[in-house]
């Protein structure tokens, strides 16, 4: 049996990028007999951004039934909310003092955000050692995310690795598993990202939805003339959701059909969205209004998820001298 876990920040809506870029993938493993999922909310890792109680309430409840309605079994899969486990916490301080400062300045949330002329508080800096926390906690051998998120699963094998070397075996070493799809474009060909922006959030309404899609930037070329797919946001979502045969012919359509433009390909673009999402928008939406029912699946995920943060909490206490 392999352990598969991987979380999602209720920093806002979720989009198409999280959708094909973790929601998918992991969700895919899920499914796999020979794998114990555990996938979950991390609602302190949104802290470090979200300073506003009734939006992050929200946004957990968006992502939990964002989770339940792309089908999520929750009598399968143990789906819990981080704050509820804290054990995450000691854990991550354990890991703080078992990195070095130059590791976590070279974190890529913490470098952007210097970047952007911000100035970070500590919990940006932190970021990479409570995700570490996140992953080691639970003895996991993969974790599904995108392809951004990589460096920071690396960052829990690294400190998994020296961990182990001080104190002897005591933490399981995970492997990354980045998505099909390791960087959604969003509407301005950038990456998909909610602080760019441009996103196409996954439940939109079906009217809002095709505005949206029509919305993504092409190039403007006379409609007879010869357009390259491959760049353009729009086919490289329609390939995610196309078969191979049918994104094949859209290539052809735009290279070759003088009376198909980025019209038309946004048009198919849309209808491939709608068809894949419309029932998970249905769904969606009834989940969403019963925050009992959301709350009552949370509460029994976070319990399993802590039966097992408790067993590797103790080995960790007793392998660094920590009294139990
Ligand atoms: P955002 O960048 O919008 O804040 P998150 O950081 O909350 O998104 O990402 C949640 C998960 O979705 C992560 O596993 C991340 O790798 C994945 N993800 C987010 N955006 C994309 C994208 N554009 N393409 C692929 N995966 C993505
Ligand atoms: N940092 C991830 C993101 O921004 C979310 C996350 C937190 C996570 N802890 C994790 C993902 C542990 C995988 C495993 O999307």
């Amino acid at each position: 049996m392999k352990t598969v876990l991987t979380g999602i920040k209720p920093t806002g809506t979720p989009h198409l990028g999280n959708y094909f870029g973790a929601i998918r993938p992991a969700l895919s493993l899920a499914e796999n007999p020979e794998h114990r999922a555990l996938y979950f909310v991390a609602d302190y890792h949104a802290f470090t951004t979200v300073h506003d109680a009734a939006a992050l309430r929200a946004s957990v409840y968006e992502v939990t039934a964002t989770w339940l309605a792309c089908g999520l079994d929750p009598n399968k899969t143990s789906l819990f909310l981080q704050s509820r486990v804290p054990e995450t916490f000691e854990l991550c301080w354990v890991l703080l003092c078992c990195l070095s400062s130059g590791q976590l300045e070279r974190g890529h949330a913490y470098k952007s955000a210097l970047d952007r002329g911000e100035a970070p508080n500590g919990g940006v800096f932190a970021y990479p050692a409570l995700m570490a926390a996140d992953i080691l906690l639970y003895d996991v051998d993969q974790v599904p995310v995108g392809q951004d998120q990589k460096q920071h699963v690396e960052v829990a094998r690294d400190v998994a690795l020296r961990f182990n070397h001080a104190f002897g075996d005591t933490l399981r070493v995970p492997n990354v598993v980045v998505g099909e799809a390791p960087l959604v474009p969003g509407l301005d060909g950038r990456k998909m990202s909610k602080s760019y922006d441009n996103t196409v959030p996954l439940f939109l309404p079906q009217k809002e939805l095709r505005a949206a899609i029509l919305r993504i930037k092409t190039g403007s070329e006379p409609l007879s003339a010869p357009k390259e797919a491959g760049p353009s946001s729009v086919y490289q979502l329609f390939r995610l959701l196309a078969t191979p045969e049918r994104a094949a012919q859209m290539v052809e359509q735009l290279a070759a059909d003088p009376g198909y433009g980025w019209g038309h390909a946004k048009q198919d673009l849309y209808q491939a969205v709608e068809a894949e999402l419309a029932p998970k928008r249905e769904q969606y939406l009834r989940l969403r209004a019963d925050e009992a029912y959301l709350d009552e699946i949370l509460e029994r995920g976070s319990a399993q998820a802590r039966e097992v943060a408790r067993a590797t909490m103790d080995r960790v206490r007793s392998a660094i001298g920590i009294r139990k």
